[in-house]
């Protein structure tokens, strides 16, 4: 019988391919394919960790938006060392929520988790320190994302960080190409047939919308964020600090 926790969604061929979902069947193999699929992955959640333990402050709230299953939320927790700091996780699918509260309640910890079920689009942002945004703000409607960073934005206190983390595009056709090609072969290489390959691009097609290092780098600084840094990149992947 195969492992349910290996990713073998796009394995069988499919005349229709169905949008991309974070569904049940999703979740159970959520962190299997979120590591076969975005290379740098294992990286940026170690240094969420990093960046918690430096730019927490004390009685402030650090944000996890777009939680999954909560492992930027368990990272943070694990680097957080000021007191009455409080991590609020957020995520619109049910299912994700679910295992993240039973995740992040097996784990012993001063710091206290709230996760949510939510959009990132209509909650407020109190008092934060840390706002990180793994790899979601390319699933949050394109005509919406200045104005959630905006709330971000001002939601934050002085001196606070927010941690972008995207797949982006390139416009120079040579190195849109290469950097795809690249995370293509990352995925062949981490087992992925030709099958699943095409299939799951598919139905990202219109579902993953990624902007370009410099709409989001244009995006942060013209909600006022400072100090904007590209301070991680693998292939067609990207991590982004920027401070108020
Ligand atoms: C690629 S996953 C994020 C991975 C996670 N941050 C991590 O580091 O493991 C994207 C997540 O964002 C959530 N999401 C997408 N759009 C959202 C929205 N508008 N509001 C809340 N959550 C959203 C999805 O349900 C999904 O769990």
């Amino acid at each position: 019988m195969s492992d349910p926790h290996i990713d073998s969604i796009y394995s069988q061929y499919r005349e229709r391919v169905p949008d991309f979902v974070f569904d049940e069947n999703v979740v159970s193999v959520f962190d299997d394919m979120i590591r076969r699929s975005v290379p740098g992955y294992a990286t940026v959640i170690a240094m969420t960790k990093v960046f918690a333990q430096h730019y927490s402050q004390p009685n402030s709230n650090c944000y996890d938006l777009g939680s999954s299953l909560g492992a930027s939320t368990v990272a943070m927790r694990r680097g957080i060392d000021k007191p009455n700091c409080k991590i609020i996780s957020v995520d619109n699918s049910e299912a994700m929520v679910s295992r993240c509260r039973e995740i992040v309640a097996s784990e012993v910890s001063d710091v206290a988790v709230d996760v949510v079920l939510a959009d990132i689009g209509d909650i407020e942002i109190q008092r934060a320190s840390v706002v990180v945004m793994n790899y979601t703000l390319q699933f949050f409607k394109p005509e919406n994302r200045d104005s959630l960073l905006k709330r971000i934005y001002d939601g934050m206190l002085d001196g606070g960080a927010i941690l972008l983390s995207e797949k982006v595009e390139f416009s120079d056709t040579k190195e849109q190409d290469f950097q795809l090609n690249m995370h293509l072969d990352f995925k062949r290489l981490n087992g992925y047939s030709e099958t699943e390959v095409a299939q799951k691009r598919k139905s990202l097609d219109n579902v993953l919308i990624s902007d370009s290092i410099k709409t989001h780098f244009e995006r942060l600084e013209s909600v006022g964020f400072k100090n904007v840094y590209l301070w991680f990149q693998c292939f067609n992947f990207v991590s982004i600090v920027a401070f108020k």
